[in-house]
């Protein structure tokens, strides 16, 4: 038997013991570690009306209630952060110190929006003749379904639950077929919190069946989505029809730009810390690595050494290493391609460019390709895997050009310590988040999003929780 056999949770029950099951593996080992129920669209119709039914109490509950008990499931997850951290490991592979940092980055967006909360305001506007009041009020959009990725198994869901719950609404979440059992934990933090039944449900299966049931039910009136942006495209399509509100946080092409003038250890530090964070595996990872022709040679150096012998590849669980597996055989084939091309295409291999498949495991090595083109595919297409292209440039008008050379518009990343070309960077850029100095950037106090195809509305910081809230304007004749 699996180490974990988990079931889904549905208003307020653990249910699906008679579902056939989806088998959840190590990514570091191939190794089956438990099982969840295949739910299909007769279970979300069930965790739709649950949602439904609790809505009403837990709306009219006080923002205080409400912050209290998102304070109780924060307490849970950091007493029990080590057991989460292991499970996130074997069933994602991010090794140990990314899985405990990802159940501290998760559980702060229970803290933040439980305080959030609080702050809902609305506003009183002069109205416009003397009899005439206007009352502006902030009120829960209802139920919110959501549909999240595999590289936070944790995070992810709590970036949308907690602005979600503090808001008023009620939440249902289908995982990723990955990471279903670090959701389903959260589940259990939820209950052993006092969270009432229906409040939140978490419901594992085919993405098909559950993602029409989400859509075909006008009871749903809100999607959020962290995921591709070819995904995020069908079911901005799919919420058309009933007009459902959106939140989708998309893909993205994440440039780094090098100025002459930067302090190069530090360039170089956070751009690793950017780079192979998850193996790669992140929506904000450096994607691609332009630097100035003054320092080029300088950077490439100290950035190959530092690729060479700070990474550590191998299984998370083992505590000297930090760089674990691919998530599977289709993202090795993307990267080992796309690594193949620029070499064909003039990329010169400074280091990494191969990896190990076998038995079910895929492991690829920190690669660092230099002297790239714009012709090459890894310069245009996400890679979502440990490859670090670097490409000459000039000046900082062909920096700006060749970065916002993209649909994307999620991260970028700079590094100057002028501070005239630092704010003509930060403003020129065409994305959402941008990282001066910093390779870093993510955290509950900020509104995380893009623009372009990376994404509509942001998570995290107060613009957070004003996704998960409609605004009704109240006309007063007295
Ligand atoms: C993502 O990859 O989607 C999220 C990354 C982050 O929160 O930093």
């Amino acid at each position: 038997m699996a180490d974990y056999d988990m079931l889904n949770y549905i208003d307020g029950m653990w249910t699906g013991k008679d579902l056939p099951k989806i088998e959840v593996t190590n990514p570091a080992t191939g190794e089956v570690i438990g099982t969840v129920p295949s739910a299909g669209g007769d279970e979300a119709k069930h965790a739709i009306q649950a949602a439904e039914a609790a809505f009403s109490a837990w709306s009219q509950k006080t923002a205080d209630e409400r912050g209290d008990l998102l304070m109780k499931v924060y307490d849970l997850m950091i007493k029990d952060k080590e057991a989460l951290a292991r499970l996130m490991t074997i069933e994602n592979g991010k090794p140990l110190r990314e899985s405990r940092g990802e159940a501290l980055y998760a559980a702060s967006f229970l803290k933040w929006f439980a305080e959030e909360g609080k702050r809902v305001y609305g506003r009183t506007v002069p109205g416009a003749a003397p009899n005439h009041r206007i009352k502006v009020i902030k009120q829960p959009v209802g139920v919110v379904a959501a549909i999240t990725p595999w590289n936070f198994p944790a995070a992810m869901i709590t970036r949308k639950m907690a602005p979600a719950l503090a808001a008023g609404c009620t939440f249902i979440v289908r995982p990723p077929r990955q990471t279903p059992l670090t959701a389903l934990k959260i589940a259990e933090y939820c209950e052993q919190a006092g969270v009432p039944k229906g409040v939140v449900n978490i419901i594992c299966g085919g993405h098909g069946p559950i993602t029409d049931a989400f859509m075909a039910n006008p009871a749903v009136r809100k999607i959020t989505f962290t995921g591709s942006t070819d995904v995020g495209r069908y079911l901005l399509k799919a919420s058309a029809e009933q007009i459902k509100k959106v939140s989708m946080e998309l893909g993205g092409h994440a440039p780094v730009i090098v100025c002459d003038d930067a302090d190069l250890d530090a360039a170089v530090s956070q751009t690793i810390a950017s780079k192979f964070r998850n193996s790669g595996q992140t929506c904000v990872c450096a994607n691609r690595i332009y630097v100035q022709s003054d320092v080029y040679d300088r950077f490439v150096d100290k950035f190959v050494t530092a690729v060479r012998s700070t990474l550590t590849v191998g299984n998370g669980l083992d505590e000297s290493v930090n760089f674990g597996p691919l998530i599977d055989g289709k993202a090795y084939e993307k990267v080992d391609g796309q690594v193949k091309e620029a070499i064909e295409k003039g990329a010169v291999l400074l280091t990494g460019g191969k990896g190990r498949a076998e038995n079910g495991a895929y492991f690829y090595q920190p690669t660092v390709l230099k002297d790239a083109t714009e012709g090459m595919d890894i310069m245009h297409t996400e890679t979502f895997g440990p490859v670090a292209p670097i490409q000459k440039f000039e000046t900082i008008d062909e920096a700006i050009s060749l970065a916002n050379d993209t649909p994307y518009g999620l991260a970028a990343y700079f590094f100057t310590n002028d501070v005239r070309r630092g704010t003509r960077l930060s403003e020129a850029l065409d994305y959402g988040i941008v990282g001066w100095n910093d390779g870093l950037p993510s955290t509950a106090q900020a509104p995380f999003g893009g623009v372009k195809e990376s994404g509509l509305g942001r998570e995290g910081g107060s613009e957070g929780i004003e996704e998960y809230l409609e605004t009704k304007y109240v006309s007063l004749r007295v």
